[in-house]
């Protein structure tokens, strides 16, 4: 079984697909959100695209609808990424949105649009930061080189500066459900800051990359796990999180998109183990989302809207077969089969399984899938016969992950236990 809170926090495993957002000064140029470190752009021509910031197709309601549409549950903004500009109107710097042409908070614009529709926000925050004057620069990973002119490295002062900053994220925006550390370059520890955080915001979840280890995990572009070890359940609660382009969190112009059909294997393979999908789509100096990007949304959101049974209220069954190939969800007596890699044959065999189930659906098209018990001659060692699930339309279908639908009488767990335990010696 998945391990739950017990609490408001449990939102997390109802809603399971979630949308990030990297906006900021970087959307402008659409090169990388990383912009100003990879490309070594001095800091005072940096901080002057706050004077061309004017996202004026940001619109909110447009990005949940897109969302909504696509089954996504929650949004999680960028409001201060390593550059340190703020999407807010922060007291602790005048390094934020409300000093530029566009002079408006876009956290509260998204928040607003999310508490009034009841859809669940998220925070994103960066630890490293480019323009606080007192963040130790020295040159370690996503940081620069060192301290700027005018800088006064001061760890203490700047923890004191982060701490009024998301003091204020999590007091003036209403309910916030998840908090998104990034980039603790220092990896200094203090479990007062989520502390903090927890008592402003009681249904909080928090993530892993701040100062103590939150809530749960955040693996990044892992979905290529092997599959033998990526098969079974995720040890703690895991948010896993990609980006629709292969280059870029943010923006880029000249992105190279991922293949829809390998944004879909990496979400069934990230669900289907229990965990959550958080995909991101960067807005582009407008405010407006990338066409290519809504597009691949809106294509994997199809896939979803046919599949997601195979995740709502499921648990992770993989241990169920010894076939690797596959992964296994489950919800009482029904057992969904994910063709997790793309198909090297028209079957399925689920060894050791041995009951049939009484009906075998392919949710992808909704056609009956033929199901059969029986010994199978790669198998012939086994001595036992085991359930296969043959002429699949794998060639028809090749674009996207196929998900079966299988309906048994008894539970397919004690099925498998049963037949693991006569396998056995
Ligand atoms: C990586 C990137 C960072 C991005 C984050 C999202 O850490 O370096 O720019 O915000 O991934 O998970």
């Amino acid at each position: 079984m998945l391990q739950r809170f017990g609490d408001g926090r449990d939102w997390f495993f109802e809603q399971r697909f979630g949308l990030f957002l990297h906006f900021g000064l970087y959307s402008i140029d659409g090169w990388h959100e990383q912009d100003q470190w990879r490309r070594a752009i001095p800091a005072a021509d940096y901080v002057r695209r706050a004077e061309r910031f004017n996202p004026t197709a940001y619109d909110p309601d447009a990005i949940l609808d897109l969302a909504e549409s696509v089954g996504m549950g929650y949004v999680c903004l960028t409001t201060k990424h390593h550059d340190g500009f703020c999407l807010w109107d922060t007291a602790q710097t005048d390094y934020n949105v409300m000093h530029t042409p566009y002079g408006k908070d876009i956290v509260k614009m998204l928040a607003d649009a999310c508490h009034r529709r009841g859809f669940r926000l998220g925070l994103y925050y960066s630890i490293a930061d480019w323009h606080q004057p007192n963040y130790p620069n020295e040159g370690r990973h996503h940081e620069l080189p060192g301290p700027k002119e005018g800088d006064a490295p001061d760890w203490g002062r700047y923890l004191a500066f982060l701490k009024a900053q998301v003091r204020e994220l999590c007091t003036d925006y209403g309910e916030v459900s998840e908090f998104w550390w990034d980039m603790n370059v220092p990896e200094h520890r203090d479990p007062s800051v989520n502390a903090m955080l927890r008592a402003l915001q009681p249904s909080l979840l928090i993530n892993d990359r701040g100062f103590d280890d939150g809530d749960f995990g955040t693996p990044e572009r892992e979905y290529k796990a092997d599959a033998v070890k990526g098969s079974l359940a995720f040890a703690r609660p895991t948010e896993a999180c990609n980006s629709v382009g292969t280059q870029s969190w943010g923006f880029r112009r000249d992105e190279d998109y991922y293949t829809c059909r390998h944004l879909i294997e990496s979400m069934d393979m990230i669900l289907a183990r229990g965990g959550n999908y958080l995909l991101n789509v960067g807005p582009d100096g407008s405010g407006a989302i990338p066409e290519e990007a809504s597009r691949i949304l809106t294509r994997i959101g199809a896939w979803y809207a046919k599949t997601r049974e195979a995740f709502d209220g499921c648990e992770p069954a993989s241990e169920l077969t010894e076939n690797r190939k596959v992964l296994l969800t489950r919800r009482d007596t029904t057992l969904y089969v994910h063709l997790a890699q793309p198909a090297a044959s028209t079957a399925v065999v689920l060894n050791p399984i041995r009951e049939r189930p009484q009906r075998a659906v392919l949710l992808n098209t909704g056609e009956a899938v033929e199901t059969a018990v029986e010994l199978v001659p790669a198998l012939f060692q086994r001595k036992q016969p085991c359930l296969r699930l043959r002429n699949l339309p794998v060639e028809q279908h090749a674009d996207e992950t196929l998900v079966v639908r299988l309906d048994f009488e008894t539970l397919p767990a004690e099925a498998g236990q049963t037949a693991g335990r006569e396998f056995e010696g």
